[in-house]
């Protein structure tokens, strides 16, 4: 039964650039085909908004987002060099998202690890990032000295720290990792240790919480992954590890990402727009698929995201019916089809 006007949510989508409108529309068959509540108003960004006005992210996207404060996003590619930063951290920043969340969890039968199911949060907006940065020139040599700075704040620990924990509990998760590398960097993540343990106390008896440095959690995640839950981290250290995670359950291929804040949410694929197969129809729609059931998620449809994230694992374990990537025939559109057949 379809939802009534009144009842839909409006949402901004993004096609984005490569094989960005391939796999968006494959997914908003999906989510059709499970009756979700968006009403989206389309927008043009990435590559295709550079060529008609200049900009990849124009004023009306960000109007948009502003309006409707929830977005489904294709990957967009970053026009290399002109001064570009990267739309992605223009987003983030223009929409304050600072919390990054990229759930994994094992898809494939017979792959290395048969028990990943965890969450990484990412602090999304300080640390290293900030990119406050320059070269100090010694005897002729402009590169001579690289000096960078890092920045965090308790308000940001204490902002990530609250959105980690009250993550965990509202999702039924029971543990949440702190890492860090408080030994060495005493003063920048010694404050985002001690503020998160802070901001812990308030959940005793609600969540086991405990800390772990980088180095080591690095290691213990090929060695031992089913020990972590929710891992809750500053943004290099996120980066780096979310990226790891996506390997340990078979490549950015299957991982989807949500940037959240305070003044909207945006989802997508963690991977980029694929410049080497774009237009060939074979992507693997299943990151952005599961990228929308997060924004079920997030908007109280848990039913629905449920449902879209069990036949994505059935599909996929079935393992009849997969694109290229995972070592299948299949191309975007047969998954796609199969996966909305499968709906239970
Ligand atoms: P990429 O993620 O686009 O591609 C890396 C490799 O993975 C390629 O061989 C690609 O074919 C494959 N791949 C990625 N997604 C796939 C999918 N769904 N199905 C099958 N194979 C897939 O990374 P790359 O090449 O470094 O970046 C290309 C562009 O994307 C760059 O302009 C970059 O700035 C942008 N980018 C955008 C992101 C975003 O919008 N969130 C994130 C990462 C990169």
């Amino acid at each position: 039964m379809s939802q009534s006007s009144s009842n839909r949510i409006p949402a901004t989508l993004i096609s984005g650039d490569g094989i960005g409108p391939e796999i968006v529309k494959a997914t908003v068959r999906l989510l059709d085909a499970v009756d979700a509540p968006f009403e989206w108003d389309e927008q043009i960004a990435g590559m295709a908004a550079m060529d008609e006005g200049g900009d990849p992210i124009p004023d009306a996207v960000l109007e948009s987002i502003r309006k409707t404060k929830l977005a489904l996003k294709g990957p967009l590619t970053t026009p290399i060099g002109g001064g570009f930063r990267s739309v992605n951290v223009r987003l983030r920043e223009a929409f304050k998202l600072f919390a990054n969340v990229r759930p994994a969890l094992t898809f494939l039968p017979d792959g290395r690890y048969s028990d990943i199911d965890l969450v990484l949060i990412r602090e999304n907006l300080e640390g290293m990032y900030v990119g406050a940065e320059h070269f100090v020139p010694v005897d002729g040599d402009p590169h001579a000295v690289a000096e960078s700075s890092s920045f965090i704040t308790r308000g940001g620990c204490r902002r990530i720290a609250e959105f980690a924990f009250d993550y965990a509990v509202r999702n039924g998760r029971k543990k949440v990792t702190i890492v860090h590398k408080a030994n060495i960097l005493k003063a920048l993540t010694g404050l985002f240790l001690e503020t998160c343990q802070e901001v812990g106390e308030k959940y005793e008896g609600q969540l086991e919480i405990e800390d772990k440095i980088v180095d080591n959690t690095a290691m213990q995640l090929v060695l031992n992954p089913g020990q972590f839950d929710v891992i809750l981290t500053t943004n290099m250290f996120g980066d780096i590890l979310s990226d790891e995670i996506a390997g340990l359950v078979g490549g950015l291929g299957m991982a989807p990402g949500g940037n959240i804040g305070l003044d909207a949410a945006v989802f997508e694929a963690v991977h980029g727009s694929a410049p080497d197969i774009a237009g060939k129809g074979i992507a693997n729609p299943t990151a952005l698929m599961l990228g929308a059931a997060m924004m079920l998620d997030h908007v109280n449809e848990q039913a629905k995201a449920t449902r879209i994230r069990k036949t994505l694992v059935k599909v996929i374990n079935e393992g009849k019916t997969l694109t290229g990537d995972l070592g299948g025939q299949a191309n975007t559109q047969e998954f796609t089809d199969v996966v909305i057949a499968e709906l239970e």
